[in-house]
């Protein structure tokens, strides 16, 4: 008798949200379809470049569809939107850790010394290695024992995404050899959302909705969070 309200909390506890339902399945679909493709020979002739680029492009589109949650919430009140900040931060980092497997394990067969020559000789690399050695601290402390134990320090701390994620585009600019143009599409969806995160900016868009459509908004729009 006494353990069913317990049980009741951890029912509601893990209760998700279709939209949240989704975004947990659909960050797993690069990953399987990798898999897949890898079981069936179905990765080109360079299988290790292949899977490398793949989860480099995963990773880099999970952290910023993280970094647009927050916007979405402030222009439209989208506020569903934030419950998937993290968990779309976690499965970047995710990525990015099998990203740097790839290279790290089936690429370069842990030989430090070549690794280490690769990252100080090849500038794209070693912005790379800079976006991950940022990302590290956000994939440790992304627990929410974490988040508790750190307060605000742990708002303040996960802003490194803002200076990973564009050295992520840096990487993802330095290394494409002809055609630089989707790269810099990245750049700029990327730069759009840092813009909207500046307090004049985000406060301007908030009191614009507020004003257009006051009864659409849902949520009050909080200081300073990522
Ligand atoms: C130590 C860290 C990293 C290393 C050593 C590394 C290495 C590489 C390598 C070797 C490639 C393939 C290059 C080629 O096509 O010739 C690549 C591609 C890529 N990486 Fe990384 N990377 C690192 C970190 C990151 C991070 C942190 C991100 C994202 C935030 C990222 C995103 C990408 C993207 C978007 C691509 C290109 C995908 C495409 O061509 O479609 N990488 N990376």
């Amino acid at each position: 008798m006494g353990a069913a309200p317990a049980i009741d909390r951890i029912r509601l506890d893990i209760r998700l949200t279709p939209l949240q339902i989704l975004t947990h399945a659909g960050a797993w679909v690069p990953f399987f379809v990798l898999l897949w493709d890898a079981s069936r020979d179905q990765l080109t002739a360079n299988p290790i470049l292949e899977a490398t680029r793949r989860t480099g492009l995963a990773a880099l589109v999970l952290l910023i569809l993280s970094l647009a949650c927050t916007p979405l919430n402030v222009l439209f009140g989208f506020r569903q939107a934030i419950k998937l900040r993290r968990p779309l931060g976690v499965y970047g980092l995710l990525y990015v850790g099998v990203h740097l497997f790839i290279f790290v394990v089936l690429d370069y067969g842990l030989d430090a010394g070549l690794i280490r020559d690769t990252i100080i000789e090849q500038r794209f690399v070693l912005v790379g290695f800079a976006a991950f050695v940022l990302l590290l601290p956000l994939g440790i402390t992304s627990t929410k024992g974490w988040m508790k134990r750190l307060g605000r320090k742990w708002s303040l701390l996960h802003r490194l995404v803002y200076i990973a994620v564009p050295l992520g585009v840096v990487h993802y600019l330095w290394l494409v050899k002809a055609d630089i143009r989707v790269p810099l599409q990245y750049g700029a969806v990327v730069a759009l959302l840092l813009f909207l995160r500046i307090p004049h900016v985000r406060r301007f868009f908030a009191n614009l909705r507020y004003r257009l459509a006051p009864r659409l908004v849902m949520s009050p729009i909080r200081p300073a969070n990522r």
